[in-house]
C-alpha cells in the first residue's frame, strides 16, 4: 500500500472524493470547541482554586492520570469530558479558573464545572465556596468576551455556535440536598415527584439560558442510578441492594428530563439538546459487572467502611490495586474504565441510550453544515 503508484492512486481518489463533497471539513481545520458545565462528574480542577471541601486534589485521585498526580478530577484518571475531547480529536479543555487558559488555548473551549453544585442554588451549600450554575454561565459570557477581543465577535459566535457542549447536573440536588439529611428543608417542602418536577422546570431555564448564550449542540446526561453508588450502599442498604429512595428519585427524574428535552427541542424547532440515558448506561454494568470486565460494581476502589462507601477517598483510604476491575472509583464517582464505557454508549448507543440521536450521528451531521 505504500508504493509510489498506490500513493498516487490514493491521492487521486481522495482528490476526487474531496471534489465531490466540497463541504467536508479540511483536515487542517481545528476540531470544534468544547464547553463543559456541571458538577464533580466533569469538574477538572476549578475547585482547586476555591475554598471548598468539595475537592479532589490529593492522592490517590489521579493515580492513573498521565501525570499520576491529582488534578481535581474526581476519577482515578480521565472523566467523561476528557474522553469526549479525545474522541473529538482535541486536547482536554482547561478549567476556566486555570491561569494557563489564555491565547490559542481559549479556542479549544473550557470547563466551567464545579464539584458540589446542582440545578438549585441551595444545593451544595455545605461545600461553601463553589461555582453555581448561574455563575458558570456568567463565566461563559466572560469567556466569549475574552475570545472576542482576540478573534472578533463574528468568529467568536461561529466558534460558540459550532461547539459541542456538555452539561451534567441533577445528582447533587438529590444526594447533597433532598436526601442530605432526613429532614432537609427541600424534603419538608416537597414530595419526591414534586421535587423532581421542580428540578426539571429549573433545569429547563438553565438550558434555555445556555441556548441564549449561543450553545447549539448540548449533550445532557441524566443522573445515574443514585441508590446504587457505594456511598448509598454503605449508608442506606443492609443487604447490598440499591437504596430505595435515591433509586426512586433517579427513576422519576430521568424520564422527565428526556421529556423536557424533547419539549425544548420542539419549541426551538431544532435538536439542540441531546439526552444521554446515564441511568441505563450505568445500570448495564451494575446489573452485570462481569460482562464489562469488572469484578464488582458495588465496592468502590478507594474508600473505607462497607463497600468502601463511607466518607471520602483520601490518602489513608483502602485502594484497589487494579482500577480497571472496578466500576466505582470512590463512593460516588465512576472509574476511568467505567467512564469509557459510558462515553462509548454516548457515541454509538441506540435510541434507548441517546435521544434523539447519538454523538456519532451528531458529528456526521454537524461536519456537513
Ligand atoms: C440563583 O442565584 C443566582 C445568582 O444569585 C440568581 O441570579 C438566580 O436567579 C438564582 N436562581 C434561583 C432559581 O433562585
Ligand atoms: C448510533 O451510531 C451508530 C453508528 O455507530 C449508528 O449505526 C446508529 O444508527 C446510531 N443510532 C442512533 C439512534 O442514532
Amino acid at each position: 500500500m505504500s508504493s509510489p503508484a498506490s500513493v498516487t492512486i490514493l491521492f487521486f481518489a481522495l482528490a476526487v472524493l474531496a471534489a465531490m463533497s466540497p463541504n467536508i471539513a479540511p483536515q487542517a481545520e481545528a476540531a470544534r470547541a468544547f464547553f463543559v458545565f456541571g458538577d464533580s462528574l466533569v469538574d477538572n480542577g476549578n475547585n482547586n482554586y476555591l475554598v471548598t471541601t468539595a475537592r479532589a486534589d490529593s492522592p490517590p485521585y489521579g493515580i492513573d492520570y498521565p501525570t499520576h498526580r491529582p488534578t481535581g478530577r474526581f476519577s482515578n484518571g480521565l472523566n467523561i469530558a476528557d474522553i469526549i475531547s479525545e474522541q473529538l480529536g482535541s486536547e482536554s479543555t482547561l478549567p476556566y479558573l486555570s491561569a494557563e487558559l489564555t491565547g490559542q488555548k481559549l479556542l479549544v473551549g473550557a470547563t466551567f464545572a464545579s464539584a458540589g453544585i446542582g440545578i438549585l442554588n441551595d444545593t451544595g451549600v455545605q461545600f461553601a465556596n463553589i461555582i453555581r450554575i448561574s455563575q458558570q454561565m456568567e463565566f461563559f459570557k466572560e469567556y466569549q468576551d475574552r475570545v472576542s477581543a482576540m478573534i472578533g465577535p463574528v468568529e467568536t459566535k461561529r466558534l460558540v455556535n459550532g461547539a459541542l457542549v456538555l452539561i451534567v447536573l441533577g445528582g447533587n440536588d438529590f444526594v447533597n440536598n433532598y436526601f442530605f439529611t432526613p429532614y432537609s428543608a427541600r424534603r419538608l417542602q416537597y414530595s419526591l415527584p414534586e421535587f423532581s418536577s421542580f428540578l426539571i422546570s429549573e433545569y429547563s431555564k438553565i438550558l434555555t439560558r445556555l441556548y441564549e448564550l449561543g450553545a447549539r449542540r448540548v449533550l445532557v446526561p441524566g443522573t445515574g442510578p443514585l441508590g446504587c453508588v457505594p456511598a448509598e450502599l454503605a449508608s442506606q442498604s443492609t443487604d447490598g441492594e440499591c437504596a430505595e429512595e435515591p433509586q426512586q428519585a433517579a427513576q422519576i427524574f430521568n424520564p422527565q428530563l428526556i421529556q423536557m428535552i424533547k419539549d425544548l427541542n420542539q419549541k426551538l424547532g431544532s435538536d439542540v439538546f441531546v439526552a444521554a440515558n446515564s441511568m441505563k448506561m450505568h445500570s448495564d454494568f451494575i446489573s452485570n459487572p462481569q460482562s464489562f470486565g469488572f469484578v464488582t460494581s458495588k465496592m468502590a476502589c478507594c474508600g473505607q467502611g462497607p463497600y468502601n462507601g463511607a466518607g471520602v477517598c483520601n490518602p489513608t483510604s483502602n485502594l484497589c490495586p487494579n482500577r480497571k476491575l472496578y466500576a466505582f472509583w470512590d463512593p460516588f464517582h465512576p472509574t476511568e474504565k467505567a467512564n469509557r464505557i459510558i462515553v462509548q454508549q454516548m457515541i454509538t448507543g441506540s435510541s434507548e441510550y441517546m435521544h434523539p440521536m447519538n454523538l456519532s450521528t451528531i458529528m456526521a451531521m454537524d461536519s456537513r453544515n
